[in-house]
C-alpha cells in the first residue's frame, strides 16, 4: 500500500499526540512528536543557561545539541534522546512548558527543528504532530489534519495527565500555561500555528479515542484511494 505523509497540527493539549500514535500504530507508520524536539532544546537551554533572545548564543548552543528518537517497547512509541540521554519525562515538566514557546519562536531554533523534521519525512510513512507541520515542514503532505477541542476540555485533559505525576499542580496553572503557549505559538513571526488551507479539521471535544481514530483512518483510506486513481 502506498505510504504517505500525515501531518497533525493544532493548539496545545488537543490530543494530537494521542491521535498520531493511534494512527501510526494502525498504519505501521513512524510517529514523530515534533514538540518533543522543541522541549528537548528548551531543556538544554535551561541546563546551560542559554539566553533564547541572544541569537549568537542560540546558534552556538544548537551546534552542541543532538536529538534522536528511541523506540520504547513498553509505551509503544519513541522517547526523545538529548545528546544520547533519554529525557522523555523531564521535557514534560512545567519548567520546560513555561519556556518552550519562547524558545521555539527563535528563528534559528525553528530552522534547526524544521530541517531535521524534513529529513525524517524522506521515506514517507510518517505521522508527525506539531504546530507548523502542514504549513512549513511538509507543505506537500498528502493528508493534513488540524485537530481542535474546546479550551475547557483541553485544560481538563492536560490537568488529568499532569496531576498524576505532579500532585502539587493546579488547574489554573495548567490553564495559564496552555493559554500562554497558544498565544505565543499563533502570533510568532516564524512559522506560526495556523491551519493549512488544505487541512481537514477534526474537533475531538466529544469523540472517544476509537471514534477519532476511525474518522482519521477513513480520511487516510480516501486519500490513498484517490492517489491510486490519479
Ligand atoms: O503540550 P503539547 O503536547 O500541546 O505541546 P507540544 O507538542 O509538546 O509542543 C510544545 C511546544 O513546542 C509548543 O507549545 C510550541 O511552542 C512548540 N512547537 C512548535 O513551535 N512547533 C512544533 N512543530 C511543535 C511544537
Amino acid at each position: 500500500m502506498k505510504k504517505i505523509i500525515i501531518t497533525l497540527d493544532g493548539y496545545s493539549s488537543c490530543g494530537k499526540s494521542t491521535l498520531a500514535k493511534q494512527m501510526a500504530r494502525a498504519l505501521n507508520y513512524v510517529f514523530i512528536d515534533s514538540g518533543a524536539m522543541y522541549r528537548a532544546i528548551t531543556l538544554y537551554f535551561i541546563a546551560h543557561a542559554i539566553d533564547y533572545t541572544n541569537d549568537s548564543a542560540v546558534q552556538e548552543a544548537l551546534k552542541q545539541i543532538n536529538l534522536a528518537f528511541d523506540y520504547n517497547i513498553s509505551s509503544g512509541s519513541s522517547d526523545i534522546l538529548l545528546n544520547g540521554r533519554n529525557v522523555e519525562n523531564e521535557i514534560r515538566e512545567m519548567r520546560v512548558s513555561n519556556l518552550v514557546s519562547d524558545v521555539a519562536a527563535n528563528q534559528y531554533v525553528r530552522e534547526f527543528g524544521v530541517a531535521q523534521q524534513q529529513q525524517m519525512g524522506l521515506q514517507k510513512g510518517i505521522v508527525m504532530d506539531g504546530r507548523d507541520i502542514g504549513t512549513t515542514v511538509f507543505p506537500n503532505a498528502e493528508l493534513k489534519i488540524f485537530v481542535t477541542a474546546d479550551p475547557a476540555i483541553r485544560v481538563a485533559r492536560r490537568y488529568l495527565e499532569l496531576s498524576a505525576k505532579n500532585p502539587g499542580i493546579s488547574k489554573e496553572e495548567v490553564q495559564a500555561n496552555l493559554a500562554m503557549r497558544d498565544e505565543i505559538d499563533s502570533t510568532r513571526e516564524f512559522s506560526p500555528l495556523r491551519k493549512a488551507d488544505d487541512a481537514v479539521v477534526l474537533d475531538n471535544s466529544h469523540l472517544t479515542r476509537e471514534e477519532q481514530l476511525k474518522t482519521a483512518l477513513q480520511w487516510v483510506n480516501d486519500k490513498i484511494n484517490s492517489l491510486a486513481v490519479l
